[in-house]
C-alpha cells in the first residue's frame, strides 16, 4: 500500500493506473466501521482504491472540534492496509492550502438548509477540499455514506454542476448495537453521555412509526422527536428538520420523498443523524 503526501507524488503514482478503474473515499480519519463499510465496497468494486485523510480545516467554524478531532493515524494506516486499499493520500495542511489559495467552491442552494443555517461555511468548505482532492486523484466512482445526508447531496450537485466525470454512491448508515450512527466524533462521549447518545435514534424510530401510523405533518412529527429527547438530561437539540428529500426546503406535510434530519449536542459532541422517507407505489420505504 502507498501512502503519500504530496500531490506531486500521488499523481506520479496514479499516472500509472490510468487504466485501471480508481475508486475513491475521502475521510477525515479516525476511522471506524461506517468508514471500512465505504472502503470495502470501493475495494470490491474497483481494480485501484485511494482513501484520503485528511482533517480539513476550512470546514470547521470557529470554536469547532477542529483541533480536538481525533487523529489515530497509525491505526487508520493498519487498517486500510487491511481491507487492501493501495493508496492513502494524508496531505498536509500547507499541501493542500498554500500561501496563494484563493479560490473556493461554493454550492449556494442545498447548503442553506439543515447544518447549514447553523454552520455558515461548513460547506464550502467541504465542497472545496472534495474538489480538489477529485481533481488530483481523478477517480471514477467516488463513495459517500447517508450519514451526511446533506453532505452527500451538494457533491452530487457539485460533480452535476461543475461536470466532473465521477460517478458519486451514496451508502447506508452504519449503527452500533443500540443504534447509535458511528461517528469519529462519537469518541468525545463519556460512558454516561454515550448511553444518552441513543436518543437520536430513539427519536427517528418515533418518527418512523408516527408515519407508518399515518401522521403526515411535520410539526407533529418534529414534536414527537423532541419529547422524546428531551427525556435525556445530557441531550441539547440544535434542530429537528423534516425536508424535501432533493431540495432540502422545510416541507409541512410529507407527500413525497422526505429526508427527517436532526441535530443534538451530547454534553461538548454535537452529532447528527437522519432517517429518509422514499415513496414507492403507494408503499413507504424507510433508510436509516
Ligand atoms: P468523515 O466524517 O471522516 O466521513 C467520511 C465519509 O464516511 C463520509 O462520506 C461520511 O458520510 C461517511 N460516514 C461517516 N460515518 C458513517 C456511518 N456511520 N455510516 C456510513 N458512512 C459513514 O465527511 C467527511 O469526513 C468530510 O466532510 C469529507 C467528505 C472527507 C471532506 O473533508
Amino acid at each position: 500500500m502507498w501512502i503519500t503526501k504530496t500531490i506531486k507524488k500521488t499523481q506520479k503514482i496514479l499516472e500509472k493506473y490510468r487504466n485501471k478503474t480508481i475508486g475513491f473515499v475521502p475521510t477525515m480519519g479516525a476511522l471506524h466501521e461506517g468508514h471500512l463499510s465505504l472502503i470495502r465496497r470501493c475495494v470490491k468494486e474497483n481494480q485501484f482504491s485511494v482513501v484520503s485523510i485528511f482533517v480539513n480545516p476550512i470546514q470547521f467554524g470557529r470554536g469547532e472540534d477542529f483541533s480536538s478531532y481525533p487523529r489515530p493515524f497509525k491505526k487508520d494506516i493498519e487498517l486500510c492496509k487491511k481491507e487492501g486499499v493501495n493508496l492513502v493520500f494524508a496531505p498536509s495542511y500547507e499541501e493542500m492550502y498554500p500561501d496563494e489559495f484563493s479560490v473556493y467552491v461554493e454550492e449556494i442552494s442545498l447548503s442553506k438548509f439543515l447544518c447549514g443555517k447553523f454552520r455558515p461555511s461548513h460547506f464550502k468548505g467541504v465542497c472545496t477540499v472534495v474538489a480538489k482532492l477529485f481533481n488530483i486523484i481523478r477517480p471514477r466512482i467516488a463513495y459517500f455514506g447517508q450519514k451526511d445526508y446533506q453532505q452527500a447531496q451538494i457533491i452530487k450537485r457539485m460533480v452535476d454542476n461543475l461536470n466532473f466525470n465521477i460517478k458519486i454512491k451514496v451508502l447506508p448508515i452504519v449503527r452500533d448495537k443500540d443504534g447509535l450512527a458511528l461517528s469519529s466524533r462519537n469518541w468525545y462521549l463519556n460512558p454516561q453521555e454515550r448511553k444518552q447518545a441513543v436518543c437520536l435514534y430513539e427519536s427517528l424510530k418515533i418518527a418512523k412509526k408516527m408515519i407508518e401510523d399515518g401522521e403526515r405533518e411535520a410539526k407533529k412529527i418534529i414534536f414527537g422527536m423532541k419529547k422524546t429527547i428531551n427525556k435525556f438530561n445530557l441531550a441539547k437539540i440544535q434542530y429537528i428538520e423534516v425536508a424535501d428529500a432533493y431540495t432540502l426546503e422545510p416541507t409541512p406535510f410529507i407527500k413525497k420523498d422526505v429526508v427527517i434530519a436532526l441535530a443534538v449536542f451530547i454534553g461538548k459532541a454535537r452529532l447528527i443523524d437522519n432517517m429518509l422517507v422514499k415513496f414507492k407505489k403507494k408503499k413507504i420505504i424507510f433508510k436509516l
